[in-house]
């Protein structure tokens, strides 16, 4: 039986975030959920908005203070700036500190025709991803910055990079959340903030949905998958979440994250 655990020298660690405050967008439910309960229970002080506000947002904070942990949580559309600098303010208000982004929440997750597709629908997929994206990480990088430490993770799609049927508005929006995420990696790794990018497929109510919509498309998306399932935002999104926002992923920058069971959303 293992006794000891090896002692980084840097002191570098990932089983805890004490001490470490975490904005989470869309924290609601799906992805966004399971992220502020990983984060949240392994010690980091999680501030939750989602542009739903409900009893879920209520039984989100419940089943943190539960575990022991401790939360904030806001009303906020990541399409108004406004909201954004809100969030950000009451967070270095409450706790004086940022130090992990995770920017999940994203509007447009449903396939349009490409006759259908309305600059509309194309410039809001832009304005609750990249843009949301940029808006809350150029008000959190202050704070990073001064500290010497921060983590941000933005979240692209494997849509992005072609394959699935009538997604031009979000495949774009995706595109571009991962290059921003690039661009800040360049930048801001001599700050001691690493910017990551995560690709998921995971089973959360957005993917049901759309899984459900034609009866062949579950078991076509399962027989893609090498592991033959779609994730669990919690048991199989969540550590990875949790490796990125730690210490222990401060020598990786600029990267995207296939979180997806080997389903082959590899560079193209
Ligand atoms: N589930 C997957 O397999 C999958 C695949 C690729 C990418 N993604 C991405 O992962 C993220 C989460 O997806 P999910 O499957 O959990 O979706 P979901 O629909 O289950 O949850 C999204 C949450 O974001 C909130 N939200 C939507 N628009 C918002 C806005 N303007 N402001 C604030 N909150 C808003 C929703 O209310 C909801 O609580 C999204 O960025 C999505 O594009 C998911």
């Amino acid at each position: 039986m293992l006794t000891r655990t090896y002692r980084f020298t840097k002191g570098r660690t990932m089983t805890t975030l004490e001490g470490k405050v975490a904005i989470i967008t869309g924290a609601r439910r799906g992805i966004g959920r399971a992220e502020a309960l990983t984060l949240a229970g392994a010690g980091a002080k999680v501030v939750v908005c989602d542009i739903v506000f409900d009893d879920e947002m209520t039984s989100l904070q419940d089943e943190i203070a539960a575990a022991g942990g401790e939360s904030l949580a806001f009303a906020c559309d990541v399409t108004k700036k406004d909201d954004i600098d809100h969030v950000v303010a009451q967070t270095i208000a409450t706790y004086g500190r940022v130090d992990i982004l995770v920017n999940n929440a994203q509007t447009g997750l449903t396939p349009v025709p490409w006759e259908e597709l309305s600059d509309k629908l194309f410039t809001q997929s832009f304005e609750s991803g990249p843009l949301a994206s940029f808006r809350f990480m150029q008000a959190c990088f202050p704070y990073m910055k001064a500290q010497g430490w921060g983590r941000i993770i933005n979240t692209s799609s494997g849509a992005s990079r072609g394959g699935v049927p009538n997604f031009g508005h979000y495949a774009a929006a995706k595109g571009a959340i991962a290059s921003l995420t690039y661009a800040a990696a360049t930048d801001w790794g001599q700050y001691g903030i690493t910017a990551n990018v995560i690709y998921p497929a995971i089973l959360t109510p957005a993917l049901k949905g759309y899984l459900e919509a034609e009866p062949s498309r579950r078991a076509e998306m399962e027989a893609r998958v090498p592991v033959r399932y779609v994730g669990d935002p919690l048991d199989d999104l969540g550590p990875i979440v949790l490796f990125l926002a730690s210490d222990a992923s401060g020598y990786l920058t600029g990267h995207p994250f296939f979180v997806d069971g080997g389903a082959g959303q590899g560079p193209r």
